[in-house]
């Protein structure tokens, strides 16, 4: 499963990205807004710092502007992945950016139709919001499931299932039980998977039993043989 980091933040992209487990980054108006960065250079800066793909979605919503826009953010990196939303226009617009080898990210996801829509416009991805279908009292997980479902009947689709809307640890472990390609989630999610008290019990007990050793691996010259 590859994990992108949902953030428009560059900071804390740069923070995460040296644990060699950022697949990618997705961003979205919202998320622009709240970094208070200028949108181009921001997203150039992110996929200068994630080799992965980096999602940049267009703001218009009409066919025509948001063509241009597609085309424009397509232009600024390799990495670039054009974000639209799934609506009639934007699927059009997946479909032309995808026939000319641009990948297209189609978002704001919420039934298994629009998913279907989507693969057959040649999305490369596919965005489900699961935490906002969660929120108005539906299964978000339940939609990756169905998608997955459908998508696997036809082997000729090639859009990947991309988890969004992702909120906590357990809809991260759900998504990847369900085997959705990739998760999108908040920087503070992905630092919570590493966390378990008991690690932390657990660790604490072997320093402190260390400790009463005496020893330090790095005091031993290492030996020349090795044994099996
Ligand atoms: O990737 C889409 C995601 O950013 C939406 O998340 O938490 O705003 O529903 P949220």
């Amino acid at each position: 499963m590859q994990f992108f980091l949902d953030t428009a933040d560059v900071h804390e992209i740069s923070a995460l990205v040296e644990t060699g487990l950022v697949d990618g980054v997705t961003t979205n108006p919202s998320l622009i807004a709240k970094s208070g960065r200028q949108f181009i250079e921001a997203i150039k800066e992110i996929c200068a710092l994630v080799p992965g793909p980096v999602s940049a979605e267009v703001a218009a919503t009409d066919f025509e502007t948001m063509l241009a826009e597609g085309e424009k953010l397509a232009g600024i990196a390799k990495n670039v992945v054009v974000k639209v939303p799934l609506t009639y226009d934007g699927l059009r617009v997946c479909k032309i950016l995808s026939g000319q080898g641009v990948p297209v990210n189609v978002t704001l996801c919420f039934s298994a139709n629009q998913a279907l829509l989507a693969a057959k416009a040649g999305a490369a991805y596919i965005s489900p919001f699961v935490g906002r279908l969660d929120d108005i009292g539906q299964d978000g997980m339940e939609l990756i499931h169905d998608i997955l479902d459908v998508y696997s009947n036809y082997p000729e689709f090639y859009t990947q299932v991309l988890a969004a809307s992702i909120r906590h640890p357990q809809h991260v472990l759900a998504a990847a039980k369900a085997g959705a390609h990739v998760a999108t989630m908040p920087a503070s999610t992905l630092k919570q998977l590493y966390h378990h008290p008991l690690t932390d019990k657990g660790l604490a007990a072997f320093v402190s039993d260390w400790a009463k050793t005496g020893q330090r691996i790095l005091d031993v010259a290492p030996s020349t043989k090795k044994t099996a």
